[in-house]
């Protein structure tokens, strides 16, 4: 069974609001998500910020490389001009600070740990060692609360083990494009719990041979809400949309 959300604002706002910022955020919670999939990668100083891309420029105002920067240099970038004027000045978010936001106010968090080119298992490990600090209780309470701890996901297989080997208690997802012969037992030597692919290439064979095997399945980035019905009706478990305006979100209790 899926305990968490099955519809997830992409990004903390879809495409209505700059990606990745608390601007994004506010906009999905003002649609009704309380549940997000976002990005985090390390600044030069090795603390995790809320970030797509390791080079500056699409979505941040500057020039090089995020590991070029320590994080509260990243956090004084303008991350919101690029979408619109009036977002000038929204900060690159700190993942700890976003995260801790996302939990006081109920939002379910899927982290997808998104490495710079040679910093995977140290983004892994911090990321994993974030989640469980912070729901440390959750993860003692165990049952019912389990819900409430954010799923990891990567498609960087040594971004999860280092996750699995800093936090195992923290649930992983293996993301992968195409479901490639393999993917069982990719997903099983870091103990996922759920796979997380694309829609686009997703089969309705595909699909079941994930349910039989036991795991959740995840698309990313369904924005067609007919489509969005067939994945459900093939069993897909929960996706994530950038349509926050035309897929409503699920608040009401997960599917069995
Ligand atoms: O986590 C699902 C999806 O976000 C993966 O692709 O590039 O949008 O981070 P991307
Ligand atoms: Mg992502």
């Amino acid at each position: 069974m899926w305990p968490y959300p099955r519809i997830l604002a992409h990004r903390g706002g879809g495409t209505l609001a700059p990606e990745n910022t608390y601007a994004g955020l506010r906009c999905g919670m003002e649609h009704g998500f309380r549940a997000i999939e976002f990005d985090i990668m390390l600044a030069r100083d090795g603390v995790p910020v809320v970030l797509h891309d390791a080079a500056l420029g699409r979505t941040v105002n500057g020039s090089g490389n995020v590991v070029d920067y320590d994080a509260r240099e990243l956090a004084a970038m303008d991350a919101g001009s690029w979408f619109g004027r009036g977002f000038r000045g929204e900060p690159v978010p700190l993942f700890v600070e976003f995260a801790q936001f996302c939990k006081a106010h109920g939002v379910w968090m899927n982290m997808e740990i998104k490495p710079s080119p040679g910093f995977e298992r140290a983004t892994g490990a911090a990321v994993a060692r974030v989640a469980a600090a912070l729901y440390a209780g959750e993860l003692e309470q165990g049952g019912e609360a389990l819900a409430r701890v954010p799923l990891l996901s990567s498609f960087s297989h040594a971004a999860l083990e280092a996750a699995m080997e800093a936090a195992p208690a923290v649930p992983r997802a293996c993301l992968m494009e195409r479901l490639a012969p393999g993917w069982e037992q990719v997903a099983r030597s870091v103990d996922a719990v759920a796979i997380h692919t694309s829609h686009r290439h997703l089969t309705l064979d595909q699909a079941q041979a994930v349910k039989a095997a036991g795991f959740g399945l995840f698309c990313y980035t369904v924005n067609d809400p007919a489509r969005a019905r067939e994945l459900l009706a093939w069993g897909v478990d929960a996706f994530c949309t950038d349509r926050i305006d035309l897929i409503p979100p699920d608040v009401a209790a997960p599917h069995k």
